[in-house]
């Protein structure tokens, strides 16, 4: 017998819809609007605009019912909204797990791209359907939207992660993903990628 006793949800099953985006039965739902999502955006005159041109939701996360408590492993979908402001591509806020640990990413559908950072190092993982994103512990991450149709992955995490927003605005993310134009390749003095997104530095801002 496990030493593990309580018992907040029990042994179940988990309906995934990957059409709908939706898991059944159903837990919380986050809607993050383009208001959520002060001072992440380089250009803050352009997401100023975007606040007042209606404040689109920019993404949803929508959550099973297991808690997230310590040894519990929830599970969560978002979906990111296709758009970019200021040229910089519709995107998660971004966090780190303050205790510390691993993290997977199933891609669902549309086209998508892991953003990782460590303090020091940032690594991309471009996600399509079926795609498994691997975060090891202490690499804070962030999801963006690289396609023109929504977005969607699963997310499986330990529930005693915990969630530090505040780390991604004091250190960034190393690297900002811009939809690839003529301009930002001009200005980035970049050729681009095949994927249509352009890469510029956080220290450039
Ligand atoms: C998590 C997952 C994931 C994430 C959402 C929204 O740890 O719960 O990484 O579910 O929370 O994709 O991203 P933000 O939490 O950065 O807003
Ligand atoms: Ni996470």
């Amino acid at each position: 017998m496990s030493e593990y006793s309580p018992l907040p949800v029990p042994p179940m099953s988990i309906r995934f819809d990957p059409a709908a985006g939706t898991l059944s039965p159903e837990g919380p739902t986050l809607t993050r609007r383009m208001s959520d999502l002060e001072g992440l955006f380089r250009d803050r005159a352009a997401w100023e605009q975007a606040v007042a041109d209606g404040d689109p939701v920019v993404y949803s996360v929508v959550s099973s019912q297991v808690p997230e408590v310590d040894r519990e492993l929830p599970q969560s979908i978002t979906t990111i909204q296709p758009g970019a402001t200021g040229g910089e591509l519709w995107m998660t806020k971004g966090h780190q797990h303050p205790n510390h640990q691993g993290e997977i990413y199933l891609g669902i559908s549309g086209r998508g791209g892991l953003l990782m950072f460590d303090g020091a190092e940032t690594r991309w993982v471009e996600m399509t359907p079926g795609t498994i994103g691997y975060m090891p512990p202490g690499w804070a991450h962030r999801s963006i939207n690289i396609g023109s149709e929504p977005y969607s992955f699963l997310a499986v995490y330990p529930g005693g992660a915990g969630h530090d927003y505040g780390w991604v605005l004091e250190h960034g993310m190393g690297l900002r993903v811009l939809a690839a134009t003529d301009d930002n390749t001009a200005a980035n003095g970049n050729t681009g990628t095949d994927t249509g997104v352009e890469f510029v530095a956080y220290s450039g801002d």
